[in-house]
């Protein structure tokens, strides 16, 4: 076989929040492992993530998660072309195990080590599934930390359309579903919650962001159902949790359409991905694909399982910086607030 045509096998390590997870990737877009073991019980106590006992967490689960994932994929580690670690955005002491993990086993293995941006991976997450995908298209990435909309120019070339001014989009969902009495994750509660309720119950706010139209903000709709729970107890008026969860949800979602296909209209970008844990929500989903396809765009996304943290996602991004060459040395560190795009 010619060397161009050699499969490239990447093994992926992911520990930027919560789940501690690696995965064995073939040629970016073909999975052969994805383990993740979860922390959300440990930290459901707490109503959010506790950074040190998410580190704590990482280091006792490492091992282990990697050990499984070479297992899975029938491999080991000298099969593998490069080693992979999401190195930031996320919390630092929680990329610290991954990075110094990911670096020991390159190292030990003889391999290359290749530093992934967290949010390459969300977006990367669409080439699994989706083996026709190709840049250029827009992406809106959505999790617990993030709110991006990104125009993907080309492999790991990226262009910020929108962001957040303040919360992330996951970040709402996680704060109103405290502020309801679902617990943590909010997310996956609010869409469940949501089901019995009626979406136009309550008219919460969609806020613009005057200087830059792609923006978002989700302090407002979030202090907004916050007021009006006060407002309900203040008067003796007992809540719906179903109606708050369902209004709310459509009133962060029809922004994140909106935005998203004011960029497709005038960006004449013909392709339309989503990403990030909040990617996994079905009425953002369903809203989306409805939208794209009243416009004639192609809509993507991962599964539900690809939308959280993976570690899969690392691998897919982790193939294109191989193929562009791209190598990091053993200095290597974790960069708590790393910007897209940058290196
Ligand atoms: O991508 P992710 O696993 O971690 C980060 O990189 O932040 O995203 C986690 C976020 C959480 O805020 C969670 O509440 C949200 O994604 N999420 C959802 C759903 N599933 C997870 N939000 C809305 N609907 C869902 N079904
Ligand atoms: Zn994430």
């Amino acid at each position: 076989m010619e060397d161009s045509q050699k499969d490239i096998v990447i093994l992926a390590v992911e520990t930027s929040c919560d789940e501690t997870a690696a995965a064995v990737v073939r040629n970016g877009r073909e999975v052969l492992s994805n383990v993740i073991s979860s922390q959300i019980a440990l930290h459901t106590l707490y109503g959010g993530v506790v950074p040190e006992i998410a580190s704590r967490s990482h280091i006792e689960k490492i091992n282990q998660v990697i050990e499984e994932a070479l297992l899975e994929a029938h491999m080991d580690l000298p099969d593998m072309d490069a080693v992979a670690v999401t190195y930031g955005p996320g919390l630092v002491g929680a990329l610290l195990v991954g990075v110094a993990e990911a670096k020991a086993i390159a190292y030990g293995a003889g391999k290359p080590l290749i530093g992934v941006h967290h949010i390459e991976g969300h977006i990367s997450a669409n080439y699994i599934e989706n083996k026709e995908l190709e840049p250029p298209f827009l992406c809106l990435v959505v999790s617990g930390g993030h709110t991006h909309l990104v125009k993907v120019a080309d492999y790991g070339s990226y262009e910020i359309l929108g962001r957040t001014r303040d919360d992330a989009a996951g970040e709402a969902f996680d704060k109103v579903a405290r502020a309801i009495g679902l617990g943590y994750p909010g997310g996956p509660k609010i869409e469940e919650a949501s089901r019995a309720g009626d979406p136009r119950a309550i008219a919460f706010p969609r806020a613009k962001v005057a200087e830059n139209a792609y923006d978002f903000s989700f302090s407002g709709v979030k202090s907004a159902v916050l007021n009006y729970i006060n407002g309900c107890r203040m008067k003796g008026i007992s809540i719906v949790e179903a109606d708050i969860a369902a209004s709310f949800q459509k009133a962060v979602t029809d922004v994140l359409i909106e935005h998203s296909m004011m960029a497709a209209d005038e960006s004449g970008i013909k392709k339309f991905a989503i990403a990030g844990g909040v990617a996994s929500n079905g009425t953002l989903r369903e809203g989306m694909r409805k939208a794209c396809e009243e416009r004639g765009l192609a809509f993507f996304h991962p599964s539900p399982i690809f939308c959280t943290d993976n570690a899969a996602m690392i691998g897919a991004a982790a193939y294109y910086e191989y193929l562009a060459g791209r190598r990091d040395g053993w200095d290597l560190n974790a960069v708590p607030n790393l910007k897209l795009g940058e290196r």
